[in-house]
Parts: C-alpha cells; structure tokens; sequence
C-alpha cells in the first residue's frame, strides 16, 4: 500500500546541509545534500556500478562522489567522472542515479518520490497559516510500529478520543458524533464536528467554576496519502497539528508534525506545547501498535467511519493507476539479491533509464514486471 508519485517530507530543512545524509523513505535509501545554490538534492542513495552507498560519500560542489571507486554524479544523477578510466573512455549511460525533485517548505525538506512529470502530479498540501501574523509553530517527530495506513486512519478517526483519550479531551461522558459535516475530494477530505470537552479536572473545577465548558468546533482534513490536519477553534484562539505519517517501510512509520498556536506565543510555552501531541500519541500508540491485521483490511464500518472508508478507496484508485511500490521485493527474504528503485522522472526522457535495474540475479535483462518501480539485480 506504500505509493509513488507524492511528495513525502524527508527530514527538517535545518539538518540538511553540504555533507551526504542517508534517510530512509519508503522502504527505500537516499542521499539528501545542498548543492552549491543551497538546493537540496535527493538521489537515490545506491551507486550503479557496485552499489556502494553515496551517503558514505562527500560532496564537491554540486556533486557527489562514491566513497568506493569515486564516480561522480551531478545533482540530476549523471555520473560525469570515472577516475580508473583513461581520458576519452566515455562514460555508459546507464552510470545515472535516480534523482528527484525537492522544495522545502513549511521548515521541511519535501522529496517527490515517483517519475510524474510537474504538470500531472498531485496537489501540494496547503499549510497557509504556517508563518503568518500570530502562529507560532513548534516541531517534533513520534516513531510508530505500524504502517502508515493505520497511523493515517488513527489520525482520521473522530469516534475513538472518548475511550483513547478520555483523560485528556476525549469525553467519555458524550461519545455520540452526530453532528458533523464531511467534505471530500480528488486528493483527500475533511470532517467538521462540534466536540463537547470533558468537564474540568482538578484544580481548574475551582478555578473555572462553570461546569459546562463551551463547545469546541474541530476540524480533520486529509491529503492524500499520508497527510492529516486537525483544526481546534477555541473561538478566541487557534490550534493546528499538521503531521506528515511517513512511510519508513512497510511495518514502520515516523510521524513528523508541525504545531501551530495562536495562544501563549513566548517561547516559554513551547515545551508544554510539545509535550501534547506527545501524550496523545503515546495514547493512540497502544491501540494503533496492537491492530491485526497490520494493512487494512475490509472490515465492519459505521457512519463515523466515513472519512476512513474515503481513504481506504482514494488509497485504491491510486493503486489502480499503478502508484504502488513492490514491498514484497524490498522486503524479500534476500534484499541483497534484490532491490527497487522508485523510478524518477528523467526515466520518461531518457530511453536508457526507462528500464535501469530492471536485472534479474544470473545477467538476465529486465523487461520483467514494470508496476511501481524497477528492480536492480544482485550487482
Ligand atoms: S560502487 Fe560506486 S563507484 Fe564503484
Ligand atoms: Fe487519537
């Protein structure tokens, strides 16, 4: 279920810089580096010649060089030098990294992993709030084991806060969703409801000595495929968690979130704001962590399963297109006999590039299955 053609945030855009980074997307290595102008460049991170690990590399201007034989390539995956060879030899073609394109935005690194050309690929999810007058963002990742798919699901459901969060601002006393307003779309959706918070704890029941706290309008929306939003309009002030469910591999997933506040803006105030996604989390770890089977299956949905059930078939339209990556070859029981390269965008160009690595151990040439992404063949 994991998917080509998005754009996955990769890391911070503060921990890329002029040395190779390895980060792992997708099931998939790269190697993320500035290059000379101080764009990110993301190729993938295994050399064709022997499959030496770029990221164990270093950059010289706006290349990098193979720590193994040193052939370089240029940011766009060309390799322009092989040192053992004499002057005039000529360079093969297929010396050529996949390379894909990058922006940073809202303080991340984003990465478009798939070989759409500008012009047919999905929507960027909007974040317009993000340094605008008044929000004050702060940043933090949580680590999961689970795919993505049961993480995004978690983050779309409005009926479990009650029973999973019910010490916080889950209600346990008013469980009921009724009322709320679903939206959807080509790329995602949203749901609007209006929560009843649970009544003050502790020493804010004296503090606060209404009993009946006003209600609070909150807002999911989802892009695909791994992109969820939550809005909580407290009338005078406003909170968003953006979070970006990163596919590591298939049974892995680091959720990279964004906080945005319009309340208690001075730095003093960040820590406690960190600490809140991080106990909900914690809380929905337990019940996401422990759900068999791990993918989705097609099971029992009620009327608040809506946006899930939109989900579950965005998520096969896309497969139906062809957007899915081959796990079972990345994770097969020799991935060093095999491995898949998530095709990038030159390889509509260049006819050289369109079936790279599709090898199969033993010198056999490709031709071989073309879903998703090609494959590279013990080397
Ligand atoms: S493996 Fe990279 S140059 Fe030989
Ligand atoms: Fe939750």
């Amino acid at each position: 279920m994991i998917l080509k053609n998005f754009w996955y945030v990769a890391e911070l855009s503060s921990a890329i810089n002029h040395t190779p980074k390895h980060i792992t997307l997708l099931g998939q290595d790269f190697v993320l580096y500035r290059n000379t102008q101080n764009q990110v460049v993301a190729l993938n991170n295994l050399c064709p010649h022997r499959g030496g690990a770029l990221s164990g590399g270093w950059v010289e201007g706006n290349c990098i060089r193979c720590p193994y034989h040193g052939w370089k390539y240029q940011s766009d995956g060309v390799c322009i030098e092989i040192p053992a060879n004499p002057p005039n030899a000529g360079i093969p073609k297929l010396a050529h990294v996949d390379s894909y394109p990058t922006q940073e935005k809202y303080g991340w690194v984003w990465v478009f992993l798939g070989d759409l050309p500008e012009s047919e690929r999905p929507p960027f999810p909007p974040l317009p709030e993000f340094g605008g007058n008044g929000w004050k963002a702060v940043y933090g990742e949580f680590k999961w084991n689970a795919p993505y798919t049961r993480v995004v699901e978690n983050s779309i459901d409005i009926a479990h806060p009650p029973f999973v969060h019910s010490d916080t601002f889950g209600n346990q006393f008013n469980p009921q969703r009724d009322h709320y307003e679903l939206d959807l779309d080509e790329w995602g959706g949203s749901i609007a409801a209006v929560i009843k918070p649970p009544p003050q704890r502790g020493i804010w029941k004296f503090i606060l000595r209404h009993k009946n706290r006003p209600d609070i309008l909150t807002k999911t929306t989802l892009y695909m495929p791994n992109i969820t939003r939550l809005d909580v309009d407290f009338g005078a002030f406003k909170f968003i968690l953006f979070n970006a469910h990163v596919p590591i591999d298939a049974k892995t997933t680091v959720t990279k979130w964004i906080q945005l506040r319009t309340f208690l803006t001075h730095p003093l105030f960040d820590r406690d704001a960190r600490k809140r996604p991080l106990k909900t989390f914690l809380q929905d770890q337990q019940v996401v962590e422990s759900q068999r089977p791990e993918l989705l299956p097609a099971t029992l949905s009620v009327h608040t399963d809506t946006l899930p059930m939109a989900y579950r078939k965005l998520l096969q339209k896309c497969l139906d297109k062809g957007w899915g990556i081959r796990q079972h070859l990345i994770q097969s029981d020799s991935p060093s006999v095999q491995r898949v390269v998530i095709p990038s965008p030159v390889r509509r160009q260049a006819p050289e590039m369109a079936k790279a690595w599709e090898r199969r151990e033993g010198g056999q040439e490709g031709g071989g299955e073309a879903e998703g992404a090609g494959e590279m063949g013990e080397m």
